[in-house]
């Protein structure tokens, strides 16, 4: 097994030997952060929205920052370099957390608790061609979430449980709805084309605004595709002529069937491929 170098509590050290003490509030309440930032060619991809967004998840929980952002660059950069030069991959995905750090057991906030900081970075492929030519399949569920989505906290039994559920159906996201309404993927979000025009669920706390929220928009002004945030009644999702989905890792996807029904025609649609491309251009920039 690869033992790549991580950061932890300002030690490098191989992933093997990084320990934290199981009081660690991270692991007794799920009560940390984290982030997730693509690496192309050793290049992080839109870091500076990253960092501004694992910034703002820590102030929502009142988890002082431990880092500057300058700080948490050169952490990210041993660790990446580190694994460009053990591995010879240069497409990493960055994971970062931040927990309240570790104190004896008792739900409120404790007084003098340094956060937990974790840095790690894995090799990256994108989804292969055929994935974005075939298109995946999704299945819809209640989501069942707290009304905070929009904090990218680890506390995910949420997400994890709604994934799980698509993985026994053997899809490859759950598509979540509260009130009739789409929120978003279990690890992703999820757009809507109708009529030539792509749609995406209002930023509020009810969705995690991903990174890819803000360039998807850029990419839609920039490809000349007209753009709105709404609310998406279920039956409007049903009804899409494509629905995507966006993540770091996922990148775009065109999703071709739902609930075992065929989205559109069936088969990756013409906004899809032009935000790929418009997608893959921007990465390699
Ligand atoms: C619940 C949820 N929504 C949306 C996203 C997409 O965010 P990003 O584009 O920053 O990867 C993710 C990413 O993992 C997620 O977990």
């Amino acid at each position: 097994m690869q033992d790549p170098l991580v950061y932890l509590n300002g030690v490098f050290a191989p992933l093997s030997e990084a320990k934290i003490p199981v009081l660690d509030r991270g692991f007794i309440f799920g009560d940390g952060v984290y982030e997730v930032i693509p690496m192309y060619a050793g290049k992080l991809f839109r870091a500076r929205q990253h960092m501004a967004r694992l910034f703002r998840s820590l102030a929502a929980v009142s988890i002082a920052n431990p880092h500057s952002e300058q700080e948490w660059m050169a952490l990210i950069a041993r660790v990446t370099s580190a694994y460009t030069a053990d591995y010879a991959v240069s497409d990493q995905l960055v994971y970062m957390q931040v927990t309240r750090g570790v104190a004896r057991r008792a739900h409120a906030f404790p007084k003098d608790a340094e956060p937990t900081v974790f840095i790690m970075t894995n090799a990256f492929t994108p989804p292969a061609a055929e994935v974005c030519d075939n298109g995946v399949a999704c299945i819809t569920v209640e989501d069942q979430r707290w009304l905070r989505c929009d904090i990218k906290s680890i506390s995910l039994l949420g997400n994890v449980l709604a994934a799980q559920q698509a993985a026994e159906q053997g899809a490859t996201e759950a598509i979540q709805f509260r009130d009739g309404f789409l929120t978003e993927g279990a690890s992703s979000n999820v757009w809507v084309v109708k009529d030539g025009k792509l749609m995406g669920p209002p930023t509020n706390a009810l969705i995690l605004e991903g990174i890819r929220y803000g360039l998807i928009a850029e990419l839609c002004a920039a490809c000349n595709i007209p753009f709105e945030a709404r609310r998406i009644a279920r039956n409007d999702v049903f009804a899409a002529d494509e629905v995507l989905l966006s993540s770091a890792g996922r990148e775009v996807l065109p999703v071709v069937a739902l609930d075992g029904q065929p989205v559109g025609n069936g088969k990756p649609g013409p906004v899809f491929r032009r935000l790929h491309a418009a997608y893959q251009d921007a990465k390699r920039a």
